[in-house]
């Protein structure tokens, strides 16, 4: 696994200062002129990046317009479909050529027993691994007895294309068979985002110059247990080392519990118990069979059914005229339970089939795109007439809301329901990369994450006990609420997860208003993590400092240090918005108070010590520097240059070094301080942040796919443009340019989301500290202008960056919004547009 970024490197980018610069930008030069310190950087060229003859560009669709023209592992998660609860990769519906088949169901997961060599007390005990549920997309066809596969098929005039606007995906083309006769073959498929138990999907053969036997066979196959073909052969075989990727399950994982047909309906439904976990799954299709002839007559169909327990057939077999039209359309059902037996699933599946079969795969098709249009009309972002950019963009902002829309009761997995990465886990990815969309976009869907790891409050009270802490501390990697991350070191000492949790849901209040949600959820969470820290943490002699040891920042190549300045800013942060808002609830609420008080036996004097604690905090900053170091060794540690050939460290650090040898060095993996001053941006100073820049910029290999675009944030706040473009470009093109290497084991939805994030609070200059909004845009040189949108207590407002203005106007909403500081100035933002001049303030 290489990270081929560099390979497509360029040589440094033509002299700046020859580029027409934005009144914003000249300012920004004039103040800090010596500061392009890019010379580590080998940027990136965007137009490069994707080949245009197989992907072409389309604002509003990813297209592959060769067959097998993307390699097969990348093209699966690239059209992967989803709605936050059931995901399918873009395996082809006749099964083969796949690199990977997969079905998920968010949160279905089979449990194992960690078995450390070394043991110690209070390690994660049980891993958790998504499980490859039944896969309902296989529709295999034949003609004349020939099986299409299109690894030696001879096809013509095809295309592969997923449409944002429709959120279907459609693939078409002429087989010539061996026999030669042509045959257009065009399926579709899509996830509901209105069903969110339902697939629909259809596959549709005509006979363009000759007769032929067409036979289709329609399936539900059990790839995670099932023999041969159907299983799984990417997940059998003893992939390379690559800690992100699924641990294999080695035993049956998936016991049937229920098989069922109903040949009137071609209906069959299947149900499995997961041999550990207990969690249950069942899944169901239903066929509509449709032939039209030339000339009007009905050939006749035989039809057959077989319900084994790992696989469910329905086959369609006929002799059909040339200019026949043969539509098979499937509509699918997936309910998973942790307690609820498969049989009852079974009925689940079958009466949800019931009643979406009175809609159609039509009509299911219709409602998918007017939900994606109101989607879009909450969400999009437009960079006016860059329309590669815009498809790269748009892809992205598809990412976030397929992996979180209908994840409710779930949370959201690091690949989303695309891949097997990380082993179907949530963690802090949600809540500092994917909610913010939410929050400005979706905000039900935001406080639904929110919620989840509230319903985990309890496991995390449990987990912090048994680590001997007070209050909550949530698992770093997780489905079922346990921490599941083995190697503690990177794992459980991630502790700022907590306050990860607390900053996303202040957010969330924040911009929604949402006070009945602080109210109860909120304050649990805050007095359940404020607690924590203060257990965690200790006060010296003097109390004048509280110091924070042993931890794990942000960064995973340097762990177990002492005052991490990430996760010390955090916990600040944290201790004081729980202070804040209890003595709110205090002051303004005084049943919500005593129910509060009574519950967590909360005392005046254990509020103070948290403000205490806050105010305390201790914040390492080196003099001589003139930096925050991101923590008390970090400087002691020798330096490493990235960009030596002869000397520099092989890329991704992960897989070339033993954990010890990363340590010993000043190398980081992802945005650690940088993260910092960009989500704390209000308790730094300019001067403070162009420091801090600076000084790990070079350090930061970008490892993680986290790290890029929250350094192209700051890029952009600190006025280096270059290196803010050339950071969004490696978030923004991750996973369609395959970047890191590894797309093929899902989508990284947390760059996708920070893929928002850069062009919304990077470019376009918005800032929400402590619920004060501002925008105050950095258009990058070459960009005509960018127009975003975002809901502020239920109202949506858009805001479009030109080269020289700044027009704000409300797009839907009941009341005004404000003031809101655009560009230096303060504005109430109505139904009128306004225009400020940037520039003047
Ligand atoms: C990153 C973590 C991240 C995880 C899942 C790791 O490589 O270092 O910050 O949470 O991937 O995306």
């Amino acid at each position: 696994m290489t990270d081929n970024a560099t390979d497509k490197a360029t040589g440094p980018a033509a002299e700046e200062d020859k580029v027409w610069v934005s009144p914003i930008r000249r300012k920004a030069r004039r103040n800090f002129p010596a500061d392009r310190a890019d010379k580590h950087h080998h940027l990136l060229d965007a137009e490069g990046l994707m080949d245009r003859d197989v992907t072409p560009v389309d604002e509003w669709r990813l297209i592959e317009a060769k067959p097998e023209g993307l390699p097969l592992g990348l093209a699966e998660t690239l059209f992967a479909l989803s709605n936050g609860y059931i995901g399918m990769r873009g395996n082809p519906p006749e099964g083969r050529d796949s690199s990977e088949h997969g079905t998920y169901i968010n949160g279905l997961h089979e449990t194992w027993a960690i078995k450390h060599a070394e043991d110690a007390y209070g390690l994660a005990r049980e891993g958790q691994t998504i499980v490859n549920a039944p896969d309902a997309k296989a529709m295999r066809l034949y003609i004349d007895d020939e099986p299409l596969r299109l690894g030696n098929a001879e096809v013509y005039d095809y295309e592969r294309s997923l449409d944002f606007r429709e959120g279907v995906l459609r693939r078409r083309f002429i087989w010539r068979t061996p026999s030669g006769k042509k045959i257009r073959v065009t399926s579709e498929r899509m996830v509901s985002f209105q069903e969110k138990h339902v697939a629909a999907m259809s596959i549709e053969v005509e006979l363009l110059d000759a007769d032929a036997a067409v036979m289709i066979n329609s399936q539900i196959l059990n790839r995670q247990d099932g023999e041969d073909e159907y299983h799984d052969a990417a997940n059998a075989q003893g992939a390379d080392l690559d800690p992100r990727r699924a641990e294999a399950l080695e035993e049956r994982v998936l016991i049937p519990a229920f098989q069922s047909s109903t040949p009137e309906r071609h209906r069959s439904t299947l149900a499995y118990r997961c041999a550990h976990s207990g969690m249950t799954v069942s899944a169901a299709m239903d066929h509509t069979f449709t032939v039209t002839t030339p000339d009007g007559t009905e050939p006749y169909v035989e039809t057959s059914q077989t319900t084994d327990p790992d696989a469910a057939s329905v086959l369609f077999h006929l002799d059909a005229p040339q200019g026949s039209v043969i539509r098979l359309e499937k509509l699918v059902a997936y309910h998973s339970s942790r307690k609820v037996r498969g049989e009852e699933l079974a009925f689940r599946c079958e009466r949800t089939l019931n009643r979406v079969g009175r809609i159609g795969v039509l009509g299911l098709m219709e409602n998918q795109q007017e939900w994606l249009e109101r989607f879009w009309e909450r969400s999009d972002v437009v960079i006016h007439n860059q329309p590669a950019l815009q498809q790269a963009v748009r892809w992205n902002l598809w990412q976030v809301i397929q992996a979180s829309a209908r994840a409710e009761f779930q949370g959201v997995p690091a690949k989303g329901m695309t891949g097997t990465g990380y082993g179907g886990h949530y963690f802090w990815d949600t809540e500092i990369y994917v909610t913010p969309f939410l929050t400005y976009t979706s905000p039900q869907f935001a406080r639904n994450a929110m919620r989840f790891r509230w319903d985990m409050l309890e496991a995390a009270w449990s987990r912090a006990d048994e680590l001997a802490h007070d209050g909550a501390l949530f698992p770093w990697r997780t489905i079922n609420g346990q921490e599941s991350s083995a190697y503690y070191a990177a794992g459980t000492a991630q502790y700022h997860i907590d306050a990860d949790i607390v900053y996303a849901m202040m957010k969330y209040v924040y911009a929604s208003g949402d006070q009945e949600f602080l109210l109860h959820e909120g304050a649990d969470l805050l007095v359940s993590t404020a607690r924590f820290w203060m257990s965690l943490g200790f006060f010296n002699g003097e109390r004048t400092e509280f110091q924070i040891h042993s931890v794990t920042g942000p960064d995973e190549y340097n762990t177990v240090v002492n005052n991490n300045l990430y996760t010390n800013v955090m916990a600040q942060y944290n201790l004081g918005a729980a202070a804040d808002v209890v003595k709110q609830i205090q002051r303004d609420r005084p049943a919500a108070w005593r129910k509060l008080q009574h519950r967590y036996e909360l005392t005046d004097a254990e509020v103070g010590e948290w403000e205490e604690a806050a105010e305390a905090m201790y914040i390492p900053f080196d003099e001589k520097l003139g930096i925050h170091p991101q923590d008390d060794q970090f400087l002691l540690r020798k330096r490493w240059n990235l960009d030596d050939p002869e000397t520099g460290p092989k890329r991704p650090l992960l897989l070339h070094y033993h954990p010890l040898t990363i340590y010993r060095h000043q190398i980081i993996k992802q945005a650690d301080v940088v993260l910092a001053l960009f989500l704390m941006g209000n308790r730094f100073t300019t001067e403070q942040k162009r420091a801090d820049y600076k000084y790990y910029d070079p350090l930061t290999t970008g490892d993680s796919s986290l790290s890029a675009v929250v350094q192209s944030i700051m890029a952009a706040e600190l006025g280096y443009a270059e290196q803010a473009m050339d950071f969004f470009v490696r978030g923004l093109y991750v996973d369609l340019a395959n970047l890191h290497g590894n797309a093929a084991d899902g989508v990284h939805v947390a760059s996708a989301g920070g893929v928002w994030q850069s062009l919304v609070y990077g470019f376009g200059g918005f800032r929400d500290h402590g619920g004060q909004f501002s925008i105050d845009p950095k258009l990058p040189d070459g960009w005509e202008g960018l127009t975003y949108r975002i809901t502020i207590h239920g109202c949506r407002i858009r805001v479009t960056v030109r080269r020289r203005a700044v027009e704000v106007v409300l797009e839907e909403g009941s009341h005004q919004v404000g003031p809101i500081m655009v560009a230096g100035h303060e504005v109430i933002v109505g139904p009128e547009p306004m225009t400020v001049v940037a520039g003047e303030a």
